[in-house]
């Protein structure tokens, strides 16, 4: 195992994870320096491409978005998301999760699903790549709205979310992201499991937390309750924009100090 690895799993009850998305090498290298992981999700689909579904991300896509997020990043662990129908069997997501690592020298891959997909996971794992898991909320396989998994009015999601996590455990990843899990059933899993949770709205009780960047900072307009906005860049970025338009307008640029 990668000791950039093992020092994300001995994080564990010790230090929170602080992990983000990027899909380019200029915010990857703003977020290098205080992340542990930067994902590049599939979240791309809908973020910048304006997709229904993440399904339909595909893998040169996720390739492209990966090997410019590489440029810009130095020492936190690199994690791509393998879109969906490039797992569907063993041999398929060996040559997929292959094919990834090997055009963007990323250090895992992250996977959507649990015990339905721990066989694939330990035949990844025995291949020598390393997993990081994704229950809860699924988007490569929701349909229709999103919602909240596991609440105490649905106690066969509960107990199915449960022990996804624990399968997911056993088949060796390294970490999992929690996605949209009610908060005891999070914090449950996070006592029960010897890898840390990577919570995106299921509570404080995860190992780590991690959120889509282009939320955190006001860029991409959703309002979903488990996103706090950091920052609004989009306001930043309207008024150099104005600015330059007024610039250029008046014929105050270029000047000469940005003349030839
Ligand atoms: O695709 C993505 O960005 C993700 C995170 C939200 C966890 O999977």
């Amino acid at each position: 195992m990668k000791k950039k690895i093992i020092k994300i799993i001995r994080k564990k009850n010790r230090n929170k994870i602080v992990c983000l998305t990027a899909y380019s090498k200029n915010i990857a290298s703003i977020l290098d320096k205080h992340c542990d992981i930067i994902l590049v999700g599939d979240s791309l689909g809908s973020v910048l491409y304006n997709y229904k579904s993440t399904r339909q991300v595909t893998i040169n896509t996720m390739i492209e978005h990966s090997k410019s997020v590489r440029l810009g990043i130095k020492k936190s662990l690199m994690v791509v998301d393998m879109p969906y129908n490039t797992y569907k069997n063993k041999n398929e997501a060996l040559s997929n999760a292959k094919k990834i690592i090997k055009k963007t020298r990323c250090d895992a891959v992250k996977l959507e699903g649990g015990k339905n997909i721990s066989n694939i996971i330990k035949h990844l794992i025995k291949n020598k790549i390393a997993v990081m898991g994704h229950i809860g909320l699924l988007p490569q396989y929701e349909t229709g709205k999103f919602r909240f998994k596991g609440t105490s009015k649905n106690i066969k999601e509960r107990n199915k979310i449960l022990n996804d996590a624990v399968a997911l455990d056993n088949a060796g990843v390294f970490s999992i992201v929690l996605e949209c899990i009610e908060t005891s059933l999070s914090k449950k899993i996070t006592k029960k499991i010897k890898i840390p949770t990577i919570g995106i709205g299921a509570s404080a009780y995860c190992d780590g937390q991690i959120l889509v960047t282009d939320d955190l900072i006001g860029l991409n307009l959703i309002n979903a309750r488990f996103v706090k906005k950091y920052a609004k860049i989009d306001k930043v970025i309207d008024n150099a924009v104005l600015r330059f338009k007024k610039d250029v307008k008046k014929n105050i640029f270029p000047s000469k100090n940005q003349s030839y």
